[in-house]
């Protein structure tokens, strides 16, 4: 199937006002082969066709269907393990927060199929035993509802447990009869899995500890990224942590906001990014009142 030069701006004009994600020339064949079945699918004629269904106010249930199919979703189960060895790491503090009474909040931002929450789950599960009885939270949110509804099940082809999952990973997941594993009550009750539209207004007023925004940002223009990476700086605590993909680096002019911690791993600075190191908002060591229902023995 041909796409027009105009067809193609259209669409990816459109893909980027939704998305922020950039879609270059040469992505142009992919384009077409990933939105083909989705003209099949609504029997219509060619890509201007398209473009001007994606442009109509009718356009809605389609421009969702677009976010799907463009998007890319890979993900695994402890991708990047020394993200979530930096995560053990940091256990013991954070259940001491949180037997203390203070909120743990931890965002997986575009969580893909829900693998990166589950291993942040199972990490804390591992290395900070009860805090799950605490007031600990992880929220999981992406663009794309099919993914978040697959997230939701929590059920996975046992050959995703590879070999950068470790051991005690098992322990947290049941074999089914078909062969899948799923996620255990006490993994899968530490998340809640939520579409979120990154480029949107977040719909939450807290502030997080640790926040994986991992392998989403690549497919954004500079100006886009930096402004996510600004808004995301607003919602982590002074000294907490963000975690990004292992392809990507922090934009030189908010080193004011993050300072390197790690590999692809930054340290929240207590500057607020005016100047004014007294860090506005009230960060999360006053702001929770959490309880821990259980003591560790
Ligand atoms: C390659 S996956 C990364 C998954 C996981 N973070 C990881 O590193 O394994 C990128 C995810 O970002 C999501 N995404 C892309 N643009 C987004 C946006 N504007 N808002 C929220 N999620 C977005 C995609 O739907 C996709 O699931």
């Amino acid at each position: 199937m041909q796409i027009t030069d105009e067809e193609f701006s259209a669409i990816t004009r459109r893909i980027h006002a939704e998305t922020g994600i950039v879609i270059g020339d040469a992505k142009r064949s992919l384009l077409v082969a990933r939105l083909s079945s989705r003209l099949d699918a609504l029997r219509l004629p060619d890509f201007g066709a398209y473009a001007r269904l994606l442009d109509s106010p009718d356009g809605g249930d389609e421009r969702r269907a677009l976010v799907s199919a463009i998007t890319t979703n890979v993900t695994r189960f402890f991708r990047e393990p020394h993200h979530f060895e930096a995560l053990a790491a940091m256990a013991p503090h954070l259940l001491e927060k949180a037997r203390s009474g203070t909120r743990i909040r931890i965002w997986s931002a575009g969580c893909s199929t829900g693998q990166e929450a589950f291993s942040i789950a199972a990490t804390l599960l591992e290395h900070a035993p009860g805090i799950d009885q605490c007031d600990t939270r992880i929220l999981a949110t992406d663009i794309d509802p099919q993914v978040i509804e697959t997230a939701r099940q929590g059920r996975y082809d046992a050959r995703q447990i590879g070999p950068e999952t470790p051991d005690y990973f098992r322990r947290f997941v049941r074999t089914q009869a078909d062969g899948t594993v799923k996620a255990m009550q006490n993994l899968a009750g530490l998340i809640r899995f939520e579409v979120l539209n990154l480029m949107d207004p977040w719909p939450f007023s807290g502030k997080f500890d640790i926040v994986f925004c991992r392998n989403v940002v690549i497919y954004f223009d500079p100006a886009t990224r930096q402004r996510l990476w600004r808004r995301i700086a607003e919602r982590i605590v002074p000294g907490g942590t963000l975690f990004i993909g292992h392809s990507e680096r922090m934009d030189q002019d908010l080193a004011t906001l993050y300072e390197p911690a790690g590999i692809t791993r930054y340290r929240r600075t207590a500057n607020d990014g005016t100047g004014d190191t007294r860090a506005r908002g009230q960060p999360l060591e006053t702001a929770g009142t959490g309880a821990c229902h259980s003591e560790i023995h």
